[in-house]
């Protein structure tokens, strides 16, 4: 053993006694056996865990894998919004179930009985506008509690929902809306954001005046704004749930009926929908959240998350609630009315278990410390990230100040297609690294392969792959059966390949270094560049536009677009800011380059391809740029260094 090899890194954080004493899960001997077990007797694991779920029929078939296409717990129909709901009401009713606040610091606590009557209620209102099983439903809010209450309505029903994250504008609405051929959608007035409010009836507006298919909108009143309502097109969320009823059985559905599509930026410039199905995604949701946040009947737990993405849906919505938690919802920014919004919350609340990203942890290290330390923090006893890889000092940031330097970490590596967590440490379990998301969740078979489908040794980076089915895997993308072969399961045939690049070490600890294709992370925001490009060359003066991602100190990677423009245009800060602007329009806010570099020409091939691998390069200041013979015209590299 060498002493002097112990670089910062390779700090080991075992998790306290006290904390594993009380965990559901205690030893490492036990998460080796049941991982062994998962792996090794998949179909008789997973029957096993599903008995702890309500099923009208139980399941014949455990999995059906015939790549790329699986089915869980085949024959077996049951109901998400049941298990989330109703199997609670004669253990739980009264125990909150989403307790939400809003940015004005308003409060509603939703007991398990409420949140279930007023789901019947949405149900019964959706079905009311002729909304039934297999229909789609798409959902433009802010984080409302209607947002939850309308998610599960759909569950119950079997209509398909697509959530859209309240940040997008009219253009990626419509969209998503047409691609899903949407038949309703459900919004609200206006959502608060640092005291203003963001119209969002007005997006939806604007959207559906190319959306044949979207028969109605249901808006929900929440910042009082004044909006358009068209006559009978357009129906208020009060008026309709007041006449009808509270009661609404829940029908049983098939095991693999699709349960949501979730829109998820890819390589090219049209967003994916990613299917997930009903029984698989409910047993991964549930058991992830019994495990990796070893939730117990008297936590808060909260999850920052917007629930326009995929954590939203997995770890406010549906995971904590099949488990019959008690989930803490908030409107509105961390920094309003002042950066000690959260820690005041964690306060007020008693949050035992907080789960955020990477992005907002770097900015509350920024904020600085004053902040946390004027709350009172001891009811936290677990912390969790997601969304990007986290940086050591970030996270040691995060466990001392946050967590007191006791309450352990888990590091969450998944994605929207994963639908549940895959390599993640289990808390009372597992020592864990700063920086490394650890070990596979329970029947996930992580593999580090080389481009010629050969495993990497120990600490040589790779492709990460997962080369086994697990129940909350993505079924399809929407309606594009080919492109999610294409996409997921080409490269290494049968095997279902990430897009994460990553390294296993000599531990087995798993260490995600980041996308190996042209999605970007910014702010924990997933992007395809080619989705910025399409929104630049729309505008006028473009000939052509390529987008790559820059490391940012706080928001991870930030976008920076290199544009040619056409004959009779010239760059300057104007067009700047009318380009910015644009990508603002078409995709959101959010979306924004944070520089535009006007350029002559494009480094490219001699095929024509755009060389990323350089415009990221001198996107990051590099100035060495390896090997560049492959260029067709050398001297636009020198063009764009200036
Ligand atoms: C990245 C979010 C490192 C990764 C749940 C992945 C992470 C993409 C981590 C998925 C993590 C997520 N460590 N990287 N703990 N979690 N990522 O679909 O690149 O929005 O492929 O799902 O985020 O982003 P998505």
């Amino acid at each position: 053993m060498s002493i002097e090899s112990v670089s910062r890194e390779s700090r080991v954080f075992p998790p306290p006694a006290s904390f594993s004493e009380r965990a559901h899960l205690k030893t490492r001997e036990e998460y080796e056996a049941m991982y062994q077990r998962s792996i090794e007797d998949r179909d008789g694991f997973w029957r096993e865990q599903a008995e702890a779920f309500h099923w009208f029929e139980a399941p014949e078939t455990i999995c059906e894998w015939t790549p790329p296409h699986a089915k869980w717990f085949v024959g077996g129909k049951t109901n998400l919004a049941y298990n989330c709901l109703d199997r609670h009401l004669g253990t739980r009713g009264n125990k909150a179930a989403i307790i939400w606040e809003g940015e004005d610091g308003e409060v509603i606590t939703l007991t398990y009985r409420q949140l279930h009557r007023d789901v019947c209620r949405a149900a019964n209102a959706m079905e009311k506008l002729g909304v039934g099983a297999g229909d789609r439903v798409g959902i433009y809010m802010g984080m409302v509690p209607e947002a939850a209450v309308i998610m599960l309505a759909c569950a119950r029903i079997g209509a398909i929902h697509t959530v859209i994250f309240g940040g997008f504008a009219a253009d990626a609405i419509r969209d998503r809306l047409n691609d899903a051929e949407a038949k309703l959608v459900v919004t609200q007035d206006g959502a608060w954001r640092r005291g203003k409010v963001i119209p969002l009836k007005a997006q939806v507006d604007k959207a559906i005046t190319d959306c044949p298919t979207v028969k109605h909108t249901l808006v929900v009143k929440r910042a009082q704004n004044e909006i358009d309502m068209e006559p009978g097109r357009d129906k208020w969320w009060h008026d309709m749930m007041a006449v009808v009823s509270g009661k609404h059985e829940a029908p049983a559905l098939d095991s693999e009926h699709p349960l949501f599509i979730l829109y998820t930026s890819g390589t090219t410039g049209k967003p994916k929908g990613v299917l997930h199905t009903t029984g698989g995604y409910m047993v991964g949701t549930t058991l992830t959240s019994k495990y990796v946040f070893d939730l117990r009947d008297e936590d808060v737990y909260w999850c920052t998350a917007d629930v326009g993405w995929i954590t939203g849906h997995s770890y406010i919505v549906y995971g904590p609630l099949s488990n019959g938690a008690t989930a803490l919802m908030y409107e509105g920014a961390p920094n309003h009315p002042d950066e000690g919004r959260f820690w005041e919350m964690i306060e007020r609340h008693g949050v035992t278990i907080f789960y955020t990203a990477p992005t907002a942890i770097r900015a509350f290290i920024k904020w600085g410390e004053r902040w946390p330390m004027e709350h009172d923090l001891t009811s936290l006893r677990l912390l969790g990230t997601v969304g990007e890889p986290i940086n050591p000092e970030a996270w040691i940031w995060y466990r001392n100040v946050i967590g007191r330097g006791e309450c352990p970490i888990v590091d969450t590596w998944w994605q929207t297609e994963t639908g549940g967590m895959m390599l993640t440490p289990i808390p009372g379990v597992t020592p864990t690294k700063p920086g490394s998301c650890t070990l596979p969740f329970f029947g996930v078979s992580p593999k580090i392969l080389r481009e010629d489908g050969t495993e990497a040794e120990a600490n040589e980076g790779g492709l990460l792959v997962i080369d086994q089915p697990w129940p909350s895997m993505l079924r399809t993308v929407w309606g594009d059966d080919e492109r999610f072969r294409q996409q997921y399961f080409s490269k290494f045939e049968g095997k279902y390949f990430t897009g994460d690049g990553a390294r296993r070490d000599e531990d087995g600890y798993f260490w995600v270094m980041g996308r190996v294709d042209d999605v970007v992370n910014v702010s924990g925001h997933r992007l395809g560049t080619a989705e910025v490009e399409s929104a630049l060359v729309g505008h006028k003066a473009v000939a052509e536009a390529a987008v790559v991602g820059r490391p940012d100190e706080l928001t991870g990677q930030s976008l920076v677009a290199f544009v040619t423009l056409k004959g009779g245009f010239s760059g300057g800060d104007a067009l700047k800011a009318e380009l910015i602007d644009q990508v603002g329009q078409e995709i959101g806010k959010f979306a924004r380059p944070s520089d535009v570099r006007f350029a002559d020409g494009l480094p490219k091939t001699r095929s024509g391809k755009i060389m990323r691998r350089l415009l990221k390069q001198l996107a990051a200041g590099v100035t060495d740029l390896g090997d560049t013979t492959t260029l067709e015209d050398a001297s636009v590299l020198d063009k764009l260094r200036q």
